[in-house]
């Protein structure tokens, strides 16, 4: 069975990772992912600078290569990203007032999820807005509108994809412990735009891990969980990918009712963003590593 059939077995929607058309285009690597995986994320083809890079003129090339590429192949997609510090053009980080910045998100948003309405299972519609110790992190967005880009975004991808589940993503929300700063500053703001009527579905975290790290996700995704409809591992990697620390990692969200799946930062080590630290499930010949025989064997 792969790890994907047994996370569907327990009641999660899938176990994924994430693609391009790069990635998909290697017919090795495209049977891995249909093998084994039943969920795809763009790691890069919905972002900003590539959706958007001039104002008003959109290139959905590599987006529209993943979503088809998951329809035909009958796996589910997470979005990515929408609002997003980084991998963002100059062009938006240099506007200076309100009225145009909440136009620009309205647009960027509303085209990009309405595109792909019915066929995303979830959104990432903001991304990495928190600073290490919970608050907003500076950016254009937060810096031009406050904490109101998030209301804006939230609003306009509910509006665009109805069915969507629409996620607030970020790093370092698991693996320092439940009372770290940032978790609980992510929970705390959270609660608050949930409890105001704004439109977040569900908390992502990332778990890009050091060594060492796994023994913290169980309670921090538990808290983070807590105040969300749902909640994911959105692109778990882990340094030397150390197989108890993967099952940790992965049984932390299925034992959370409300957590839907786990998402890894891709297939193969020598693909990873983290290439030096073979984190991943995969080796460079594309055969599964230890961690991914533990998870298997134990979830
Ligand atoms: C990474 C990609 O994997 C790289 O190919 C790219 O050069 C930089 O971005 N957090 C995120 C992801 O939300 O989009 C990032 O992906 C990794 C960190």
């Amino acid at each position: 069975k792969s790890i994907d059939a047994i996370f569907k077995s327990l009641g999660k929607l899938y176990f994924g990772t994430c693609a391009d058309s790069g990635s998909l285009g290697k017919a090795d690597n495209a049977d891995v992912i249909k093998a084994d995986f039943g969920q795809v994320t763009p790691e890069n083809s919905g972002k900003w600078d590539t959706v958007e890079a001039t104002q008003g003129k959109f290139n959905f090339a590599g987006l529209d290569t993943l979503v088809n590429w998951a329809q035909t192949n009958n796996k589910l997609v997470r979005g990515h990203t929408t609002v997003w510090y980084s991998q963002l053009p100059s062009w938006v980080s240099a506007i200076k007032d309100k009225a145009t910045l909440t136009a620009v998100i309205e647009k960027h948003v509303t085209t990009e999820i309405s595109r792909y309405a019915g066929k995303v299972l979830q959104w990432d519609v903001v991304n990495e807005m928190f600073d290490e110790s919970g608050g907003l992190r500076v950016s254009v967005f937060s810096s031009v509108l406050g904490e109101d880009f998030v209301r804006i975004a939230f609003e306009a991808a509910r509006k665009a994809d109805p069915a969507a589940k629409l996620f607030i993503n970020d790093y370092n929300t698991v693996e320092k412990g439940s009372t770290y700063a940032k978790t609980t500053g992510m929970i705390s703001h959270v609660k608050k735009w949930v409890d105001a009527g704004v439109p977040i579905d569900g908390i992502g975290a990332q778990a890009h891990l050091m060594a060492g790290e796994a023994k913290n996700v169980a309670a921090s995704l538990a808290a983070l969980c807590a105040v969300v409809s749902q909640c994911a591992l959105t692109e778990v990697d882990i340094v030397n990918a150390a197989p108890a620390e993967y099952v940790e990692v992965a049984k932390a969200c299925v034992d959370i009712a409300n957590c839907v799946g786990v998402t890894v930062w891709g297939v193969r080590d020598p693909d990873s963003w983290r290439a030096s630290n073979n984190p991943l499930l995969f080796n460079s010949a594309y055969a599964t590593k230890p961690a991914y025989a533990a998870l298997v064997q134990t979830i």
